[in-house]
């Protein structure tokens, strides 16, 4: 078996129900921060972790993400005659040309473990990544993605991006339960999706980042189904770890739940606080508008 993690699935069939109407006509994926969508953030962690390979598990309704990755004839050109040379390096790169993209048909909606199955035959029998594109990951230099696969390099087993969320908040992760535990990386007991707070043997959640050996889909392949009554990939990790050693990860960097209204927000606010062009004047416009309606909020609640 080839060790090194080449190839990165991203499954990007879900309905995106939690951010309707935005998404009736319009892949959530494709729902953007500031400049650039969900998916294009996912491709260029895992672009920058050294894959390869990036494996899209699609459907029907999302042709608009094949469409971003592929070549735009017509607006290259146009930009081209019109010498918009930015523009159109910034068409061109969104991709690297070493990098290949596959798709994949998941007919039905039967969960992530059931999307991360039907990459099977383009996966193979090597190492590979799950990026949720929901789940996006602000970090320094090193995205999640390269910090998990120095992890994975150094001792061979899957691994789970795993961060503390509040307690009441266990019924929307996987939750795992942790064994021994060495920094940030930590041997798991038991993984269990979505359980009750009360049910829940932590708070450490997973979070849309998974570096997995190929023997996950034996397991994908055998389990029943589960929670909501979808094939979970929960529960097939949960036999992994049955047979071998399955770490997970407190990464270095902040989370936003793009798949959530607040979560997206906070994120477009952020990112664009970090973005060269719109720093300066967006910091401005807040300071100046909202600092003015905090004050006066403040003065209210004070009278
Ligand atoms: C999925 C996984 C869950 C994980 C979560 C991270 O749930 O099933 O284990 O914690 O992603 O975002 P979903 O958000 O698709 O319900």
């Amino acid at each position: 078996m080839d060790m090194k993690v080449r190839k990165a699935v991203f499954p990007v069939a879900g309905l995106g129900t939690r951010f309707l109407p935005a998404t009736k006509a319009n892949p959530k994926e494709m729902l953007t921060v500031v400049d650039k969508p969900l998916i294009q953030y996912a491709a260029e962690e895992a672009v920058n972790a050294g894959i390869e390979e990036l494996i899209f598990v699609t459907s029907s309704s999302k042709r608009a993400i094949e469409d971003h990755f592929d070549k735009n004839y017509e607006l290259e050109a146009e930009l081209e005659r019109k010498g918009k040379t930015d523009l159109l390096k910034i068409v061109r790169e969104i991709v690297p040309s070493n990098v290949a993209c596959v798709y994949v048909r998941q007919a039905e909606a039967l969960g992530l473990g059931h999307a991360v199955l039907c990459a099977k035959p383009v996966v193979g029998n090597e190492p590979f990544a799950v990026i949720l594109a929901d789940d996006l990951i602000h970090t320094g230099k090193n995205c999640v993605l390269s910090q998990m696969i120095s992890v994975f390099n150094d001792r061979h087993c899957s691994i789970l991006g795993v961060e503390e969320v509040p307690h009441d908040e266990t019924d929307k992760y996987g939750i795992v339960d942790p064994e021994e535990s060495d920094g940030r990386i930590t041997k798991l007991k038991s993984i269990v999706e979505k359980p009750k707070p009360a049910d829940a043997r932590s708070n450490l959640a997973v979070v849309g980042r998974y570096v997995l050996n190929p023997a996950i889909f034996k397991h994908l392949e055998q389990i029943p189904r589960g929670a909501g009554g979808e094939i979970q990939l929960t529960d097939a990790i949960q036999r992994l770890l049955q047979e071998e050693a399955v770490l997970s990860y407190r990464f270095e960097g902040k989370r936003y739940d793009c798949g959530s209204k607040l979560g997206y927000l906070q994120a477009t606010v952020e990112y664009a606080l970090q973005h060269p062009d719109l720093r300066e004047p967006f910091l401005e416009y807040l300071v100046r508008e909202f600092g003015q309606r905090a004050r006066k909020f403040m003065r209210a609640s004070n009278d």
